[in-house]
């Protein structure tokens, strides 16, 4: 049977990633698992989200994928580099392709960041933008209330837009700050409606297709493409409710590409209780 590819997040917001890889990658097969019952991570220790991500890495390697996509900002942040090194399969994160994409787009060299406090905290993507061009200037901001929002699938309406425009306020306005980088998965849920908050002359980054066209490399660069004509249907796995995972999943496939998800109830080997 073909090999898949492994998607972990720590709820809904890898869905953006997972549709993108299916639209860019047709023939990979997805296994997807979301640990909605324990999200968010964003507040949480390293130690716990280390911990949590290893639980969700070995439910995926029980079931033979053949390269792991982290696209969960906040596990990139405090795993990447630990996975890359323990697993033999190629892992991903999200962080260098975001930073790589920003880099494209600003002209004037001034790009925000925002994410959870974890991804902020952490500084990874100053540190990944910097690599790439240390002239570059940061201004980054930790907007916590929106992975909640996501998980109960407030996407628009004037409550969204009420608590974006109050959580942005600090990077409206921003001298010269052309480009901003959303910086967790969630966000590209919420993305029209900060692009309405942010003005049109702020290009909005997610980094989903730059993950996306990553994956298709390291697959083509270790062997591991599927070259098969096969229309695989792909399997996606929440750790907590599935009528809002299915809703938001619905929101984010939309038809054709919904019916090819099947959408089942996870149970992990825990360590430790949730909260
Ligand atoms: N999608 C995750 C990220 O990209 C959300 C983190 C959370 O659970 O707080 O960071």
């Amino acid at each position: 049977m073909e090999r898949a590819i492994g998607v972990i997040d720590s709820g809904v917001g890898g869905l953006t990633v997972a549709h993108e890889l299916m639209r860019q990658l047709p023939k990979e097969k997805l296994l997807y698992l979301g640990d909605t019952a324990r999200c968010p991570y964003g507040h949480r220790t390293p130690k716990e989200i280390k911990m949590f991500t290893w639980e969700m890495v070995k439910f995926l390697l029980d079931k033979d994928i053949k390269m792991l996509v982290i696209a969960c900002n906040t596990a990139t942040a405090f795993t990447l580099e630990e996975l890359q090194r323990e697993l033999d399969i190629p892992v991903i994160g999200v962080i260098q392709p975001g930073a790589r994409a920003a880099i494209k787009f600003t002209q004037s060299n001034h790009v925000g960041v925002i994410g959870t406090q974890g991804t902020i905290y952490s500084e990874a993507y100053t540190k990944a933008l910097k690599t790439i061009k240390a002239e570059i200037r940061i201004s980054p901001l930790a907007c916590p209330s929106f992975v909640p929002m996501v998980e109960q699938g407030i996407l628009s309406g004037p409550d969204a837009k009420a608590e974006v425009r109050k959580t942005l306020f600090p990077l409206q306005n921003k001298e010269y700050m052309d480009t901003l980088i959303l910086g967790c998965t969630h966000y590209p849920l919420l993305k029209d409606t900060i692009q309405s908050v942010m003005g049109e002359n702020v290009t909005i980054i997610s980094s989903s297709e730059e993950t996306a066209s990553e994956t298709s490399t390291i697959l083509e660069v270790h062997g591991l493409l599927n070259h098969e004509d096969t229309h695989p249907s792909h399997q996606f796995y929440t750790t907590g409710e599935l009528k809002v995972f299915n809703q938001i999943a619905r929101t984010v496939f939309k038809e054709p590409s919904y019916s090819k998800l099947t959408i089942q109830k996870a149970s992990l080997n825990t360590n430790q209780d949730a909260s």
